[in-house]
């Protein structure tokens, strides 16, 4: 059976878009939520005629409102597979536990989790850095890793020429480990995430 994708995302939606071209998981994507009426990953959808919705955090007085309004778009789209692609928001463990869920973060985790990886590994002085696709958990930026891969810090790199750099890489990674659930071969052992020949 076709795997149905939903991905949510806060911003550009740079990485949507490298879901939406990629062959393996461009039909698999079936519809995008964002927490923001402006976000840039809305207009994408709407150009891959991928069915998009707003389910903006400000129009809820509370979190746990939203995050309900949240579950039941997403619910609507019948997901087999929830993708946070640079959604900016912690989800709440009954939504995480519900659907599947992968997220792309751009450092190598367990280094430098939270909302300014780029940042902070910029500041810690790290030669390397990268990307990692990992289930998401509870916790944040915790999850079982599927895939992860290296950027080299640069002498004169400043946040944007770094994460211009990771993002190309996440671009390729992410429509990759989306494939690779897409096709049931992943398998979750604990911490370990087998890719099955
Ligand atoms: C990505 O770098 C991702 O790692 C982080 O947020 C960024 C989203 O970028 N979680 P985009 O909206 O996909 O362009």
């Amino acid at each position: 059976m076709d795997k149905r994708v939903v991905v949510l995302a806060s911003g550009s939606g740079s990485n949507l878009q490298a879901l939406l071209d990629h062959p393996a998981t461009s039909g698999a994507v079936r519809g995008v939520l964002t927490d923001r009426a402006g976000a840039g990953a809305l207009e994408r959808a709407a150009g891959a005629g991928v069915d998009a919705e707003a389910v903006a955090f400000r129009d809820y007085d509370e979190r746990a409102d939203w995050a309900e309004a949240l579950a039941e778009a997403t619910a609507a789209l019948r997901p087999d597979l929830v993708v946070l692609a640079g959604f900016m928001r912690i989800l709440p463990g009954a939504f995480v536990e519900r659907w599947p869920t992968l997220n792309v973060h751009p450092s190598l985790l367990p280094a430098f989790p939270g909302a300014h990886a780029v940042e902070a590994a910029l500041d810690w002085g790290v030669k390397v850095t990268g990307c990692t696709v990992h289930l998401v958990d509870e916790e944040v930026d915790h999850g079982p890793i599927v895939a992860q891969a290296c950027v080299a810090v640069e002498e004169g790199d400043d946040v944007a020429s770094l994460h211009a750099r990771i993002q190309a890489v996440e671009h390729r990674l992410l429509p990759e480990a989306v494939a690779l659930f897409c096709a049931d071969r992943l398998s979750v052992d604990g911490r370990h995430v087998r890719i099955q020949p």
